[in-house]
């Protein structure tokens, strides 16, 4: 990429339909970027959120996957080379949360969220260090909890925390391609993807804790990561942490 700006680039979305990835296919549409919109179950939303970026004058493509599988990681970058010549940004949003005690947590658990959280998350990055174009961009939402010191979380903070040695490695190894990666890790974000886990008293500690007495804002994370695919591009092989729920405006 020779520019840090969005216009003219091409952004892969994993899980681009909804919450915090619906937004960012929106706003880097907005930007001037064209979006590849993956999503799994949520076909509506993909449809939805395409629609929106068309209004609104942009170019975006909706294409399913279930991203534990390497082959339908690699068909969604097909999808941006064959809808828009080439790949420059890859996000990808994808992730469970599970808050289990160890001692109830099965097999099939363990296996559904080290598949969805640590495996779809190291072929994504794999898959995007070999299509993206010179100076891209890559990032993984991690989560707040890989700072934390907590019980619950076992799974859902055992299966992102693959991602921070994935990044530092690709990092590294895509350096000479000027492609940046890093893992954005936000705090409690005010999404469906939250509150199911929590209970009410949770939620309202949570909202204590926060900055500005409220959850992390996805507009917030949006932005910050917007940042970093344009003008944070310098940043590389980091955790980020934009939590506290203080918002600017
Ligand atoms: N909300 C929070 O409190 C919070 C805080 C910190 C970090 N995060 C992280 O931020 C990211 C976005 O979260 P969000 O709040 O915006 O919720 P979200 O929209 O529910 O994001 C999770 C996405 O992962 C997709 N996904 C799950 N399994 C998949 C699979 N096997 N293959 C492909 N896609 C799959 C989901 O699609 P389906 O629903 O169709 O399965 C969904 O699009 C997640 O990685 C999450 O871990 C969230």
């Amino acid at each position: 990429m020779a520019e840090n700006t969005l216009r003219g680039k091409v952004a892969v979305i994993g899980g681009g339909e909804k919450n915090l990835g619906g937004l960012l296919s929106r706003t880097f549409a907005e930007g001037g970027a064209r979006v590849v919109v993956h999503y799994h179950h949520s076909r509506d939303e993909a449809e939805e959120t395409v629609r929106a970026v068309k209004e609104a004058g942009g170019e975006a493509v909706p294409i399913q996957g279930d991203l534990t599988r390497p082959a339908e990681v690699s068909r969604v970058f097909d999808t941006a080379v064959e809808s828009f010549g080439g790949v420059d940004i890859a996000v990808n949003t994808t992730g469970m949360v599970l808050r289990k005690p160890i001692l109830e947590t099965t097999e099939d658990e363990y296996d559904r969220m080290f598949g969805i959280n640590a495996k779809a998350g190291f072929f994504f990055i794999q898959e995007a260090g070999r299509r993206l174009n010179e100076g891209g961009r890559i990032v993984s939402l991690g989560t707040s909890l890989l700072a934390a010191f907590t019980d619950g979380y076992a799974t859902y903070a055992g299966g992102k925390s693959p991602l921070e040695h994935f990044t530092r490695a690709a990092a590294k190894e895509f350096a000479d391609r000027r492609i940046s990666v890093n893992v954005v890790a936000p705090g409690p974000m005010d999404t469906p993807f939250f509150y199911p886990q929590e209970t009410p008293e949770r939620v309202e500690f949570h909202r204590s804790q926060a900055m500005g007495g409220q959850l992390t804002q996805v507009d917030d994370v949006a932005r910050f990561i917007t940042y970093l695919v344009t003008d944070g591009a310098w940043f590389t092989g980091q955790t980020l942490f934009p939590n506290g729920g203080y918002t600017t405006r």
